[in-house]
């Protein structure tokens, strides 16, 4: 028998929020967002950043949830009622694509800070990280078995709060969850700042070196945005479907931006201070927090706690974005083979421990397999956030802003008329939406070809 749907929603305005920041606030911020602003000059990275968060990613996520709310239900669903045409229905199903992609290499990731999570609580990774973070690191990501067992793990405690439910599962636990993470963060960036030579990471986050900034990192800039906000994957329009018709939409898109920038914002300064403070190369890249901070806490002093605290972190902010994503696979899943929520959870889990097994061995035993001279994982990582999250966004922006017009969206935001939304700021957002969002993405993905 199909569950209804329409049962699913959030309780009130505080737990879509709390949702949609947890789903925004992960592995991007504290694993991607460090290591491009090291590899990018630093605060040249983040200003761009910033421009492109606040002018174009903040309208996008606002399409998102308007399409979610107006039409209701899955993704699938929720396009084709807003433009009354089938066909949309497919930008639906490429969101849930988009997130089975992103969730194959997140899971591998998410198991990894399991993995260091207990390692951080066991006496020996103190020394054991001294000796050779680096081949610690090496040693277990290549291996075949135990990788993916932690990723196993990972996938059984999102499905568990999945089963749950939208207000018992997904709400109840980012209620608990968010303010713990910037708790979290906080203590962290309070212990890091306090090292003696931490000033240096400050500047280098806030201190602009443009000459190292090139193309590239605006191309990065604006994956990024996409990553972090988790636009482009169908997550808002999932989310938005649950959202109380009172919700003010457009203050709902700002806070969630502003949370999750400046949460990226505390996690650059808990991380960059304490690498400059031990001399460490701030360009490391994607080993950044497995390898190069395990080496730090153990040198400086309250090191172990603070690696428990940060494993944690890391791992609650993981958490809470794969449940996102599974959602809305989830979803889509349940409202296409008209099945109940567990079967469809089920189907995603068993999809996913395949795909994400395939993501795990290409790191040790499959790495011999490239595809355009990228290993399968980093080639999930670049198709997802570069090409499928871009693709996700621009019909976003142009259903609204081209199908269903002005008049509809200016009602969803306004909730006719009962919400008061300031006449040039609604006019503002329509207009990023309607042109300036989609000519961002056309070139931006048109130069990158180039
Ligand atoms: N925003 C998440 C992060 O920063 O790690 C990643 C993500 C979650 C992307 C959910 C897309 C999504 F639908």
């Amino acid at each position: 028998m199909t569950e209804k749907r329409n049962n699913d929603a959030f309780s009130s305005n505080f737990g879509m929020i709390a949702a949609a920041i947890g789903s925004a606030i992960g592995l991007g911020n504290l694993w991607r967002f460090p290591y491009l602003v090291g590899q990018n000059g630093g605060a040249a990275f983040i200003i761009v950043y910033l421009i492109i968060t606040l002018l174009i990613c903040t309208p996008i996520l606002l399409a998102e949830m308007v399409i979610g709310r107006r039409g209701g239900g899955s993704p699938r669903d929720a396009y084709i009622k807003v433009t009354g045409c089938k066909g949309w229905g497919a930008a639906g199903i490429l969101g849930m694509l988009t997130c089975f992609m992103i969730m194959s290499f997140y899971v591998v990731v998410g198991g990894w800070t399991i993995r260091y999570l207990v390692m951080s609580i066991a006496p020996g990774f103190h020394r054991g990280a001294v000796l050779d973070s680096g081949a610690i690191f090496g040693g277990f990501v290549s291996s075949s078995f135990s990788p993916i067992i932690y990723s196993l793990i990972f996938i059984l405690l999102t499905i568990g709060i999945i089963n749950l439910g939208v207000q018992k599962g997904i709400e109840k636990t980012s209620k608990l969850m968010m303010p713990l993470l910037f708790v979290l963060i906080v203590l962290i960036g309070i212990r890091s700042v306090t090292l003696p030579g931490a000033q240096a990471g400050l500047h280098y986050l806030f201190k602009p070196d443009f000459s190292q900034f090139t193309f590239d990192s605006l191309l990065a800039a604006l994956g990024q945005s996409f990553f972090s906000l988790s636009l482009g994957a169908c997550m808002m329009v999932t989310y938005g479907s649950y959202t109380p018709r009172t919700s003010n939409l457009a203050k709902n898109a700002a806070i969630i931006t502003v949370s999750d920038t400046f949460f990226a914002l505390l996690a650059g300064c808990a991380i960059m201070p304490a690498v400059f403070a031990f001399g460490i190369n701030p360009s490391e890249g994607a080993g950044l927090v497995f390898v190069t901070l395990p080496q730090i806490f153990t040198q400086m002093p309250l090191g172990g706690l603070c690696a428990i605290l940060f494993f944690v972190t890391l791992f609650l902010a993981a958490i809470s974005s794969s449940v996102s994503l599974f959602e809305v696979m989830t979803a889509t899943i349940m409202d296409v083979g008209k099945t109940r929520r567990r079967t469809a959870s089920s189907i995603c889990a068993a999809i996913l421990l395949f795909t994400g097994s395939i993501c795990s061995l290409s790191q040790g035993a499959l790495r011999s397999i490239t595809i355009g001279g990228k290993n399968i994982f980093d080639q999930f990582d670049y198709v997802s956030s570069n090409i499928l999250m871009t693709l996700g966004g621009l019909l976003a922006v142009l259903c609204v802003g081209w199908v269903i017009k002005k008049k509809i969206f200016i009602d969803e935001i306004t909730d006719g008329g009962n919400i008061p939304v300031s006449k040039p700021l609604a006019s503002a957002l329509f207009f990023v939406i309607k042109y300036l969002a989609p000519i961002v993405i056309i070139t931006t993905a048109i130069s990158s070809i180039f």
